[in-house]
């Protein structure tokens, strides 16, 4: 590829303000400096340094964050912060996008990457992979209602829900609340919330857990994000 796509691709600027890095001699390629921005680079190949710091060719970028409430899971937004904006100006790239929704006031799990087709196959309603949310309600949760999500469910507007597994972790008849657990194998709009209204019921905290075999990193700190380990990224070929 040329070498100011590289750079550019590096996170080092936008083709035009890379050209001017190659221009100014700041780059090398294999010890030389290299002034021509279109000169051929091997990405996975040649040394390519920029002030001295070599950097290593990264196509795919993949984060996990813990996303709090009060950001919308966008790229852009004129009124809200976006998820996007949590990131640091160093890890920030333009083609970084949230991997569908969560609600703003929906806190957890959520996947940021630049690989449009892992994306895609994530939520592809064919590939039913699975969303663990757990959620406070306000309301009594009963077996009755494990039994209606399990057997797959009509909510409002006459859709109808996949089976889903609803387990029920706390119930206290004092304040009339509940704590679930809820597994999902698809993504309707507001999923969660209309289930659990289509029993009488209303979710008041809402947090995802798990996406197919990949779980919440319990110990980042909300709006914190870091990559994906290769572990981590391997499941989701899964
Ligand atoms: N279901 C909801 O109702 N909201 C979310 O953010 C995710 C699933």
């Amino acid at each position: 590829m040329r070498l100011d796509k590289f750079l550019a691709d590096m996170n080092f600027g936008s083709r035009k303000e890379v050209k001017q890095l190659i221009k100014k001699g700041w780059v090398e390629v294999n010890g030389q400096v290299i002034r021509s921005d279109k000169y051929q680079v091997d990405e996975n190949k040649d040394q390519i340094k920029v002030d001295g710091e070599q950097v290593k060719y990264q196509k795919d970028y993949y984060y996990l964050l813990n996303k709090p409430a009060g950001v919308v899971s966008a790229t852009v937004d004129n009124f809200d912060e976006t998820v996007l904006d949590l990131f640091s100006d160093e890890d920030f790239r333009e083609d970084l996008f949230p991997v569908g929704r969560l609600d703003k006031d929906t806190e957890g799990l959520l996947l940021i990457m630049n690989d449009g087709q892992l994306s895609h196959r994530l939520l592809s309603p064919k590939q039913h992979v699975d969303k663990e949310y757990y959620a406070q309600v306000a309301g009594i949760m009963t077996q009755e209602d494990v039994q209606t999500f399990a057997q797959g469910m009509t909510i409002d507007g006459g859709e109808s829900c996949l089976p889903a597994e609803l387990s029920i972790e706390a119930v206290d008849e004092v304040k009339q609340t509940s704590e679930i657990r809820l597994i999902l194998h698809e993504g309707k709009f507001h999923q969660v919330k209309r289930m659990v209204q289509a029993v009488g019921k209303e979710v008041t905290y809402l947090k995802r857990l798990r996406m197919g075999q990949l779980w919440l990193d319990e110990t980042l700190p909300l709006g914190a994000y870091r990559p994906l380990t290769p572990t981590e990224r391997a499941l989701l070929e899964n």
